[in-house]
């Protein structure tokens, strides 16, 4: 039996999928020593290997067939938009894509006026304001708390991602317009979807049944 590779996001979202995993019995005793220094963790005895990476870089390493299996945000898989088979929802790590802003950028909206947005997601907004809103938009992209942007006047308005929405709230901000809702999903390398099936849809299933 080869060695199926996990790719996981690093943070909340890895410590929600261990948990998972372990509850199917497919847990990694080696990741639980959080002073390791190690890269890639090993179940020797189903043969598993993990690994950890910045969120962006999953669907990379999935679609490359570095790993077999990711597990990230459905905010990053429309962003990096892919090969790769998204498999499942694992129902954690909810939250929304919404266009946010002060109150006074509502009308700006509402009449499709030429709006700056920033945010960390380009394709995403540009495919929520050209392809949905057909609105004409002026793009800028930043790399986090991009709440920033319309306090300090660099823009109008801006996508990201709402969770428990404090970060609007205690900046004066709100929710204009929801894009979409998000939360962590499962995706797999297309080949591994063929070579690997049985193992795969078993996790899957296992998986489901947890839900
Ligand atoms: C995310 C997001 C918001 C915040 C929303 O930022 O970009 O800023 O969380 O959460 P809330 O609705 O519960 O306040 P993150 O902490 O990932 O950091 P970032 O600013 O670097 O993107």
């Amino acid at each position: 039996m080869r060695y199926l590779t996990f790719a996981l996001t690093k943070g909340r979202l890895a410590d929600k999928t261990l948990a998972a995993l372990e509850d199917i019995g497919l847990g990694c005793k080696e990741m639980e020593d959080k002073e390791s220094r190690k890269l890639i963790f090993v179940n020797e005895e189903m043969k598993l290997k993990f690994f950890l990476a910045k969120g962006p870089d999953v669907p990379t390493y999935v679609e490359y067939g570095a790993a077999d299996i990711g597990v990230t945000g459905k905010d990053i898989i429309m962003e990096e938009n892919r090969n790769i088979f998204e498999v499942l929802d694992l129902g954690f790590g909810k939250c929304r894509m919404c266009v946010c802003g002060p109150e006074s950028a509502k009308d700006k909206l509402q009449h499709h006026e030429m709006i700056r947005v920033a945010t960390k997601y380009p394709r995403i907004a540009k495919d929520y304001f050209h392809n949905k809103k057909h609105q004409t938009i002026d793009m800028i992209k930043l790399n986090g708390s991009i709440e920033l942007a319309p306090i300090v006047g660099l823009s109008d308005v801006i996508v990201d991602i709402v969770e428990t929405g404090t970060t609007l709230r205690e900046n004066g901000l709100t929710v204009l317009e929801e894009i979409c809702p998000l939360s962590a999903r499962m995706v797999v390398n297309q080949v591994s979807m063929r070579m690997e099936s049985e193992r795969i849809k078993n996790i899957i299933n296992e998986l489901k049944e947890r839900l």
